[in-house]
């Protein structure tokens, strides 16, 4: 998504300065060439190996260091993009009245590059006029600022001011470089494993931890999309997210019933339970009255009714978590529940699927298979992506061909 594109990443010295190393190893993993840029204060708070070890070339700390005697127009000027995460207030200051305190604040006036600066500081900070002024003064020159969050912040006060997610710093990147191939298109996700209540404490579920769909949440973000995630569990979603809880398959099914229509993509990475018990027991039921009879019942498929009444132009991605037949398998539900996509992964395989880190999968279309092999979710959910543009790239050159059979 980045590849070729290099970017000063500056951080300043505030506590969220830990987060820049999340923001660093998502930039170099999407390809891009990272230059850190760190300040004095920011030295405080995070070990400077550390942005060494995961940026493109060792961290930068000051003007008078290294063979280059002008290293703020080199790294300013060779630039595709500078960004700021954290950015304090005195290097929103500095840059906003072109004050060329360190090697930082020089790159941000020597560069003709783009800047996103993200700030993140406490509450009454970003509440104040100078620091409000600062940054509409940056907004006024096309300086692109990602907003701080509202949350705990450093001493435990809560409030505005904590710095915005790395996913959705990362996605501004992408946006601001033009590259966000899933721009204006609304995706729905869900994730995790539903839980079939049987009485008041004690419930059928499943081994699924989400991982998967948190990670394709995030991916289709960073790519610019318009983001519903359904989902049953606690895993954190980026703040421009519409997230949706819900814990049983009926629950999952009303919140698809109010997002599906009017999605370009869906994606149903969850563990939907196949069966649940006809009666849930309100009370808990006791052990003295003997091993209950649980009767169950089918839920209904739902992926395969989103594949029966889709509309034209939408995408439809389903999920087979298999022990044996993998492509068999995935093949038979990419044709039974009209899908576009099947991601197949065969779970008893070592460090694949339910709660592990990471995942092999086979991605099963109409034209074939491809494998991605034993690599990170959230590489697998970049594999799983690029797909999905890919099959809408050919829909769209079929329905082209269809208007204009001559091309
Ligand atoms: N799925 C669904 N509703 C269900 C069961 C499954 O929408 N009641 C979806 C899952 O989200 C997944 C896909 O169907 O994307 C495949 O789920 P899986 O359980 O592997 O397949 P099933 O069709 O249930 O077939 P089987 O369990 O027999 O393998």
């Amino acid at each position: 998504m980045l590849a070729g594109k290099r970017i000063v990443l500056g951080v300043s010295g505030g506590i969220a300065a830990y987060k820049s190393v999340e923001v660093c190893r998502r930039l170099v993993d999407a390809g891009a060439h990272v230059s850190p840029v760190m300040t004095a204060g920011a030295q405080h708070f995070l070990g400077a190996t550390t942005l060494s070890a995961l940026g493109s070339e060792p961290v930068r700390t000051s003007l008078w260091e290294g063979a280059d005697p002008i290293p703020h127009t080199t790294l300013g000027q060779r630039a595709d993009l500078v960004l700021v995460a954290p950015a304090t207030a005195r290097v929103l200051a500095a840059y906003a009245h072109g004050l060329s305190t360190d090697l930082l604040t020089n790159i941000l006036i020597a560069t003709r590059a783009p800047v996103i600066v993200c700030p993140a500081m406490h509450t009454e900070m970003w509440e104040h006029p100078a620091v409000e002024t600062n940054i509409a003064l940056l907004k006024s020159r096309g300086v692109h600022v990602v907003e701080p969050e509202a949350g705990r912040l450093a001493g435990g006060d809560i409030g505005k001011g904590r710095l915005a997610d790395p996913v959705d710093i990362v996605a501004s990147v992408d946006r601001v470089l033009g590259k966000g191939d899933l721009e204006g298109l609304r995706v729905v996700v869900t994730a995790g494993g539903t839980r079939e209540p049987i009485d008041a404490v004690r419930v059928i579920a499943n081994r699924s931890s989400g991982k998967q769909g948190h990670a394709i949440t995030d991916e289709c973000v960073r790519r610019g999309a318009h983001v519903t995630t359904i989902t049953t569990t606690e895993l954190p979603t980026p703040t421009a997210v519409e997230r949706v809880q819900v814990e049983t398959a009926a629950q999952m099914q009303n919140a698809l019933d109010a997002a599906v229509s009017n999605a370009d993509i869906v994606i149903m990475a969850a563990a939907v339970a196949d069966f649940r018990p006809t009666r849930v027991v309100t009370e808990k039921i006791k052990k003295a009255g003997g091993v209950p009879e649980i009767v169950l019942e089918p839920t209904p498929d739902l992926l395969e009714a989103i594949g029966r009444s889709r509309r034209i132009g939408q995408t439809i991605v389903g999920f087979a978590a298999e022990t044996c037949d993998l492509v068999a398998n995935a093949r038979s539900k990419l044709e039974r529940k009209s899908l576009d996509l099947v991601v197949a992964n065969d779970v008893s395989a070592e460090g694949v699927g339910f709660s592990h880190g990471t995942n092999a999968v086979t991605l099963v279309t109409a034209v074939g298979e491809r494998e991605l092999a034993l690599r990170s979710k959230a590489e697998i959910a970049v594999g799983i992506v690029d797909e999905i543009v890919r099959i809408r790239g050919a829909m769209r050159s079929v329905d082209a061909g269809r208007v204009n059979p001559t091309n």
